[in-house]
């Protein structure tokens, strides 16, 4: 998969795309990155990409020019899903990320700025928000979903089935607690299930832990979980109704 940024801030995406699995996938030719500075793109002397508001109001909105420069420098008249990262966007989902990374090619506008000059949807196909807080830019936003969609990309993982065997995936349930040696660890022990080698045991102790771990932090998702008889069972003894 290609994927185009536009920012104001390549500097910001070196660490992050050049590092661990996804700067592995793009060594390995499975990802390939290109990070736009919009900046290069101002007809402005200054090299400003912002102005005023019309109508009034604090803050400064990106002009649609540079922007407009950009993307069909970017795409010359090729095809590619367009994406603004924005918090007004739709949020970001593992289904929605999965469906991202049957693409071919991706670009994606980081925007700045109280915002962006309303004219720039025309451009986009996608509006994509990482969650229901407001970041100082769209470059982390944009980081996040790159990362999130490259490990539905076969071949980005180390394992292909790790990207099915984590929370959210889990019949919609959070991961289970993990452990590794030492079995002692400053005398806190690892439980002793997971050390006897019954693997009925162990699968048994791990949807409990899931459950719980569900339950404790994001009993919201339980409502739509695939729930056993014996899954309800078990959450009604620690207090779940559903
Ligand atoms: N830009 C600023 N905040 C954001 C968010 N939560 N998601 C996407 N883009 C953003």
């Amino acid at each position: 998969m290609k994927i185009d940024v536009l920012t104001l801030f390549p500097e910001m995406f070196g660490g992050v795309l050049h590092t661990s699995m996804l700067g592995r996938a793009e060594a390995n030719g499975i990802l390939e990155f290109d990070i736009h500075n919009i900046r290069d793109y101002s007809l402005n002397k200054h090299k400003n990409t912002d102005d005023y508001a019309f109508g009034g109001g604090a803050g400064m909105v990106m002009m649609a020019q540079p922007i407009f420069d950009c993307m069909e420098d970017v795409l010359k008249g090729e095809r590619a899903r367009r994406i603004l990262m924005t918090p007004r966007g739709r949020t970001l989902t593992p289904e929605l990320a999965r469906e991202l990374a049957e693409e071919q090619r991706i670009v994606i506008i980081a925007g700045h700025y109280e915002g962006l000059d309303e004219r720039i949807s025309e451009l986009i196909d996608d509006e994509i928000s990482i969650g229901d807080y407001v970041l100082t830019g769209g470059e982390l936003p944009a980081m996040v979903l790159i990362d999130c969609v490259s490990r539905f990309i076969p071949g980005v993982l180390g394992c292909s089935e790790s990207a099915e065997d984590e929370s959210f995936s889990n019949d919609g349930l959070l991961e289970y607690p993990q452990y590794t040696r030492p079995a002692d660890f400053r005398g806190r022990l690892v439980p002793e299930v997971l050390l006897n080698g019954n693997h009925a045991e162990i699968n048994k102790w791990r949807r409990r832990m899931s459950l719980l771990k569900t339950l404790e932090n994001r009993p919201d998702l339980l409502e739509k979980a695939e729930l056993t008889k014996a899954d309800l069972e078990f959450l009604s003894l620690h207090g779940y109704e559903k």
